[in-house]
Parts: C-alpha cells; sequence; structure tokens
C-alpha cells in the first residue's frame, strides 16, 4: 500500500479495506452509531454498491481505482455546494501533484481527462458532519468499462492510490477550515472550462440550452439563455461535442 493513507499533518482516523458495499453508507452508519468522529477517513479498493449523484450507481471494480469517504465537520454556516467546490478542486490538485496529470470539472463536480469521467464526488450531509465520497478510476478494467458507466474512463498511470486518496482528503481537511477563503472558488473556476460553452439542462421538465458565463461564489453555474440569465444550483448540465473539447 505504499505510503497509504497516512498522509495527514494532524490526526484523522483512517481504515483501508479491500471491498464494503459503498464507503460513503458505511461512514454515515458508523457516524450515526457513534463509532467514528470526524475527522474520519475510509477507503476500499472495490464497492458492491458505489453509489452516485441523482440516483446513480458508481462502478467500482476490484484493483482498478480507489473509492473513498471523509467524514468532516465543516463550519456552522457550511452549505454543502461550497464544499462539493472545494472537493473537485481538491481532487483535481491531488492528482495532478500525485501524477502530473491536468484533469478539468464539469461542473459541478465530475472530473475528466480525455473527455471521459475519471472521477465522481458525492456529498452528503447528515447530523455528525458531511461525509464526502470520492471514486477515482485509476485504470481501465479489463474488458472496459461496462455500458452502465456512460462516459467513464481512467487516469491510467501507475500511482499510490491510497496516497492519493490520503492527499485529496488532506487538501479537503485543509480547506474546510477557511471555506470562505476566495482562493477554493477561484481554484475552481481556473480548473473548470465550460465558460463561454453551450451546455443543455433540464428545467420544470423543459429541455434548456444556454451559454456559460461563469460560476457564482457560492458554486452555482451561470448561465445565459434565450429566456435570460439564470444560476443553476442543482442537478447537472450536458455538453455539446465543442464543449467536450475542453474536458
Ligand atoms: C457521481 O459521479 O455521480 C458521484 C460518484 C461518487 C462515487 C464515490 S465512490 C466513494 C463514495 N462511495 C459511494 O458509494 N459513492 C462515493
Amino acid at each position: 500500500m505504499g505510503r497509504g493513507l497516512g498522509a495527514f499533518g494532524k490526526t484523522v482516523g483512517t481504515q483501508a479495506l479491500p471491498q464494503v458495499d459503498s464507503t460513503n453508507l458505511r461512514l454515515k452508519e458508523w457516524a450515526r452509531e457513534g463509532r467514528i468522529r470526524p475527522p474520519y477517513l475510509l477507503a476500499a479498493d472495490s464497492q458492491t454498491a458505489g453509489r452516485g449523484r441523482l440516483g446513480r450507481c458508481f462502478v467500482s471494480p476490484p484493483g482498478t481505482g480507489v473509492y473513498f469517504s471523509l467524514l468532516a465537520a465543516p463550519p456552522q454556516s457550511a452549505d454543502c455546494g461550497k464544499i462539493t467546490v472545494l472537493a473537485a478542486a481538491a481532487v483535481c490538485r491531488a492528482i495532478e501533484e500525485t501524477t502530473g496529470l491536468r484533469p478539468r470539472i464539469k461542473w459541478v463536480n465530475d472530473l475528466f481527462l480525455r473527455g471521459r469521467k475519471v472521477c465522481g464526488i458525492l456529498a452528503e450531509g447528515l447530523a455528525q458532519g458531511v461525509v464526502v465520497g470520492i471514486g477515482i478510476n485509476i485504470k481501465t478494467p479489463e474488458g472496459g468499462f461496462p455500458e452502465s458507466a456512460g462516459v467513464a474512463g481512467a487516469l491510467d498511470v501507475e500511482t499510490d492510490r491510497f496516497y492519493l486518496a490520503g492527499l485529496a482528503a488532506r487538501h479537503i481537511l485543509s480547506g474546510l477550515e477557511n471555506l470562505d477563503d476566495p482562493a477554493i472558488i477561484d481554484d475552481y473556476r481556473a480548473r473548470m472550462p465550460l465558460i463561454g460553452k453551450t451546455v443543455g439542462y433540464t428545467e420544470n421538465g423543459a429541455h434548456k440550452t444556454a451559454q456559460v458565463t461563469g460560476v457564482a461564489d457560492d458554486g452555482g453555474l451561470c448561465v445565459l439563455g434565450p429566456d435570460g440569465r439564470h444560476v443553476l444550483r442543482t442537478g447537472e448540465v450536458t455538453l455539446g461535442s465543442e464543449a467536450f473539447l475542453g474536458l
């Protein structure tokens, strides 16, 4: 496991397991039962029931990626949107530092490399704190990703997976110490190349297209469409081929 999860300058509970149902589910259950307290990092080599946003599953086969969740205690005032923004930029930075690769963020918190999704992030709030779950595809599975994984791809690089997880968690924890620092959103904007691109989204059941004009300070996506300016705060956007070129 190399340098492993112990990449911390402060005390963080850690555990690495060969397989779990879902690292998010485990941490939420353990936190509710009072078995763990934040900060706590659980990483797994595979998941049998990896969960994604919008009720999707996250394909998590053994030996190909790292699936991890961080239980953290953010400041009282913190909203999940800002934590999501912090996590996306923090994981990007950790990947860059450990592999030299430069994934880009597709709003709100998918990481893409060479036009393929290499990382997904699912942040969930609970009474005991927030669970930030991150799945990074390191290698393409033998035979490729199943169709259910959509546009999934992998970093396809040799790296110490568990060290990468620990470093990403450390970046998130240090960002949480000053979530109002404008450097966090600036870092996110610099890694999110959709500005000026046309995206699709669904609002009240209607499909719309609009041009991205920026990222609001709270992480919302600012768009300009035929019916004016909007700030998108939930859901996801679809991209045309031109927008994909930047990812
Ligand atoms: C998405 O792409 O929609 C988010 C995917 C989040 C996947 C990670 S893997 C570790 C953690 N445990 C889960 O069950 N989900 C997250």
